[in-house]
């Protein structure tokens, strides 16, 4: 009896006072202002409206994938019937991720991203799942760097859930390709601008009512003696053990474009270097990748100012574990003119050194 007395006291109690919230946090009480699905700012517009633009080429790539290849192509690749499945089925999350983000793009009369005509260069089955995993590599990246700097929350919030599913997707394009299919232990984040300038490449035509993408478009960083993540008698599994492709103090060879081409679709677009730079020889290779940015210094041709060798860095994130290294996976490099130090948080600050934007592929 004394014990039921006990309980139906303290349930009384549980009614009368909710759970405190701990000081601080945002938008967490009964009476914080009740979220708004929208964008608030020109930069929420622009970062989101670049997401869009990234889904609707996923679609399409997806569903071009399964349609141009036959059973027996994907059979090749150690890919079946379910694995095809799997490929329609992510063309099909990417249909509900451009209707999210068209939603919240919508708001205040806007005109959000219409889907685009696309140009690919793969001719095996092998080759376009190892596109899609560098493509999915940037589209997840280049949200992770915007996703804390928005003003809107809520969309913030709607945003996450999609790249998420997007994560998923790099990862099984990884396996698909016969790679391990994380080689790191935290996945990087890049700036609106260097994720649009991998994107903007492969796009033809939009239509005219697409908005104007406000982001830079750098010129296109060629990594002249690039390791192929496909490698023979490595077909799709679920992980591989493989000797890595790369390792530090590699001699890795770098070209690149001048600032000025036209580019992206309808000729609507050109490459610029970064705002600070004066001189256009660059000095530094930046490694980004994981938590870091690391620089190693660039020696660039005597007779080509469009060409430089640098030695791939060491160092790992965190000298616990070994296997962390800081030059790992599906990463990026920078060709910058300075060597300023940031973090996953100001890494956009890094746009107004760049002279040349790419991927390098180190696992
Ligand atoms: C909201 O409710 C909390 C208690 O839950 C109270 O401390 C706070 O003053 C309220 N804020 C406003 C703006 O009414
Ligand atoms: C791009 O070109 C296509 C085909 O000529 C045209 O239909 C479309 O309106 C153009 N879009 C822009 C943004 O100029
Ligand atoms: C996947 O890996 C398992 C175990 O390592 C192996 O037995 C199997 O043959 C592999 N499958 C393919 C398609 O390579
Ligand atoms: C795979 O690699 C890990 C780490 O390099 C090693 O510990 C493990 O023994 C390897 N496994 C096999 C089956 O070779
Ligand atoms: C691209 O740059 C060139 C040279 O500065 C300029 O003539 C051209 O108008 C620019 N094109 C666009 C689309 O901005
Ligand atoms: C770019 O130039 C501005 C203005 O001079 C300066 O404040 C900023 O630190 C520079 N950025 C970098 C990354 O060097
Ligand atoms: C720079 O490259 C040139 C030409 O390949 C080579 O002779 C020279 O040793 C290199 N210098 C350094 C510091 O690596
Ligand atoms: C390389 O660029 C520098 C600085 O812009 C210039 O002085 C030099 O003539 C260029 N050299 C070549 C070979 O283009
Ligand atoms: C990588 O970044 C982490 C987190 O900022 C830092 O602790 C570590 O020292 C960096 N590693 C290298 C090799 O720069
Ligand atoms: C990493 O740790 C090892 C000991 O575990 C130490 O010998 C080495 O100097 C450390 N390296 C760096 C860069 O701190
Ligand atoms: C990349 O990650 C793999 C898997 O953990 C590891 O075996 C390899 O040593 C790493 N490569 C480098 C260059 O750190
Ligand atoms: C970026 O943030 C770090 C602190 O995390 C700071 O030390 C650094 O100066 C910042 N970089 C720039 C270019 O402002």
């Amino acid at each position: 009896m004394k014990y039921f007395a006990t309980a139906l006291t303290l349930a009384a109690l549980a009614t009368a006072a909710p759970a405190p919230v701990p000081i601080g946090g945002v938008g967490v009480r009964p009476n914080d202002t009740a979220p708004v699905y929208h964008t608030m700012s020109d930069f929420d517009f622009q970062s989101l409206n670049l997401g869009l633009n990234q889904e609707w080429i996923e679609l399409d790539l997806f569903n071009y994938g399964v349609s141009r290849f036959s059973e027996e192509e994907f059979a090749a690749a150690g890919l079946g019937p379910d694995d095809i499945s799997l490929i329609n089925f992510m063309a099909n999350q990417e249909v509900g991720h451009a209707e999210l983000l068209t939603n919240i793009l919508s708001a205040y009369g806007r005109t959000p991203a219409k889907q685009c005509t696309y140009r690919y260069d793969f001719e095996t089955v092998r080759d376009f799942v190892n596109f899609c995993q560098r493509l999915t590599r940037w589209g997840e990246s280049g949200v992770y760097g915007f996703l804390p700097h928005l003003d809107s929350r809520p969309s913030a919030q709607l945003l996450l859930q999609s790249i998420t599913t997007e994560a998923r997707q790099q990862m099984i394009f990884r396996q698909f390709s016969g790679a391990h299919p994380m080689p790191v232990y935290f996945e990087t984040g890049i700036s609106q601008s260097m994720s649009w300038s991998l994107l903007s490449q492969y796009i033809v035509t939009c239509p005219a009512e697409n908005p104007k993408i406000d982001w830079q478009i750098f010129p296109a960083l060629n990594v002249v003696n690039d390791a192929n993540l496909l490698v023979d008698g490595y077909l799709a599994n679920i992980t591989h053990n493989r000797t890595s492709l790369t390792a530090p103090g590699r001699t890795v060879q770098f070209s690149w474009e001048a600032p000025g081409k036209t580019t992206s679709y309808n000729g609507t677009y050109n490459t610029t270097v970064g705002g600070n730079v004066t001189d256009l020889v660059p000095k530094y290779a930046a490694w980004i990748s994981q938590l870091n940015t690391t620089y190693t210094e660039l020696n660039v041709s005597s007779t080509n100012n469009f060409s430089a060798t640098t030695l791939q860095p060491g160092g790992t994130v965190f000298n616990v574990t070994q296997d962390d290294g800081i030059v790992n996976g599906t990463m990026f490099v920078a060709l910058t003119t300075e060597n300023p130090y940031v973090t996953p948080y100001n890494l956009s600050l890094l746009n107004d050194v760049i002279v040349a934007w790419g991927l390098y592929q180190a696992d």
